[in-house]
């Protein structure tokens, strides 16, 4: 049965409101003015308020506009005798449901009671429907979530595993591939490069070799001096590598660090004998670490190199073979001084390769990588 607060200060008034109410199915407690009222909600439920305007203690638009404050739910229908009729606006502003004239016609009041209670009830299950919904879409994005970690591992996996096949096919550059893309993005970062510039120089650095799988083990393990035709093979892999990813959507942003990364800052480079900042920054970049690396590394056809004779290389090649932006960076923030080889074996032995940048989105794909304004310090662990 729905209970229903009576709250006047007129006894009369009262009680002819609850009989009526209580003739009809409803179940009724009185209050003889505002602040009781109150009393009785903090303690006991209600369907529905019937309330006096013009009361002692607390008038009838105070109670309404504490109890709002309390309960945004339950109505309220106000009682007003006819000279009190400008307060109508300001109660139904206050949050009343409804308001009623006295003398009070039983008709209406059980009209107006029954009308007030359906609200209450379609505001509730509003609510409960809003609740539901918060939830389900909590839910919803949790699960995007989870699938996009999903999603970054499976798709950085399967770098690792395109490297290790390129890196299988040539005994001497295990690592190779992890090594450049943990320098590239040191450099990147000390470049001030933005998020996405770090997402695709990553990936990039570790694809940057994708075309040596179109090249045969026998020439890249081959310690004599090669033919033409052997030279030539090896000098395709930048372009191989591009045509394997650039029609695939997730690898396209990483074709300019795969194809360029043989240019030389002073046009003599392959493929295209590109010149200066016409070569693609990232290339430039992956171009220092890729260089870098292969020094201090053994090939079939000469001994490792120290980190010194690596860097005085790079030094030499300053502004000719090199951007002498990006070598000013690797020289300026002692990178040689780090051990890539360590970090790339603890790394792999744990099988723990992962990505130091989030995992790229449906974006535009990025073009025209600019050069970084600012240069930023990063410190290296
Ligand atoms: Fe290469």
């Amino acid at each position: 049965m729905p209970r229903i607060l009576v709250v006047d200060d007129e006894q009369e008034l009262r009680e002819f409101v609850s009989m009526s109410l209580e003739l009809n199915d409803f179940d009724t407690v009185e209050a003889e003015n505002g602040r009781k009222a109150l009393e009785l909600i903090a303690s006991e439920e209600f369907d529905c308020i019937i309330s006096d305007v013009e009361m002692p203690e607390m008038t009838g638009p105070e109670f309404l506009k504490n109890f709002r404050e309390l309960n945004k739910v339950i109505p309220v229908i106000m009682l007003t005798g006819v000279k009190a009729l400008n307060t109508v606006v300001e109660v139904m502003k206050l949050g009343a449901q409804d308001y009623l004239v006295k003398p009070i016609n039983v008709d209406e009041l059980l009209i107006s009671v029954r009308k007030s209670i359906e609200f209450k009830k379609l505001k509730e299950q509003n609510i409960k429907l809003l609740k539901e919904n918060e939830k389900y879409q909590k839910h919803l994005e949790d699960m995007v979530e989870k699938r996009s970690v999903q999603l970054k591992d499976a798709l950085f996996g399967s770098l690792i595993i395109i490297a290790s096949a390129i890196e299988a096919k040539d005994e001497y550059t295990k690592g190779h591939s992890n090594r450049v893309r943990l320098i590239s993005i040191d450099i990147g970062k000390l470049m001030g490069l933005n998020s996405r510039q770090l997402q695709i120089l990553e990936y990039g650095a570790m694809m940057h070799d994708v075309g040596k799988i179109g090249v045969k083990d026998a020439i890249l393990n081959k310690n004599k001096s090669l033919t033409e035709e052997e030279f030539d093979s090896i000098m395709s892999h930048p372009t191989v590598g591009a045509k394997i990813v650039q029609n695939i959507s997730f690898f396209e942003p990483m074709t300019d660090c795969i194809k360029y990364h043989h240019e030389s800052y002073g046009g003599d480079g392959y493929p295209e004998g590109l010149r200066g900042n016409n070569i693609p920054l990232l290339a430039r970049i992956v171009a220092v670490a890729d260089t870098y690396d292969a020094i201090t590394t053994t090939r079939p056809y000469r001994k490792e190199k120290s980190n010194i004779e690596a860097l005085e290389a790079l030094i030499g090649g300053r502004g000719t073979q090199f951007d002498p932006d990006v070598v000013d960076v690797f020289v300026k923030n002692r990178l040689h001084e780090k051990d890539y080889k360590m970090i790339d074996k603890r790394e792999s032995e744990k099988g723990n390769i992962k990505p130091s940048t989030v995992i790229l989105d449906d974006e535009t794909i990025m073009t025209n990588v600019g050069k970084p304004s600012n240069l930023k310090p990063y410190i290296y662990d």
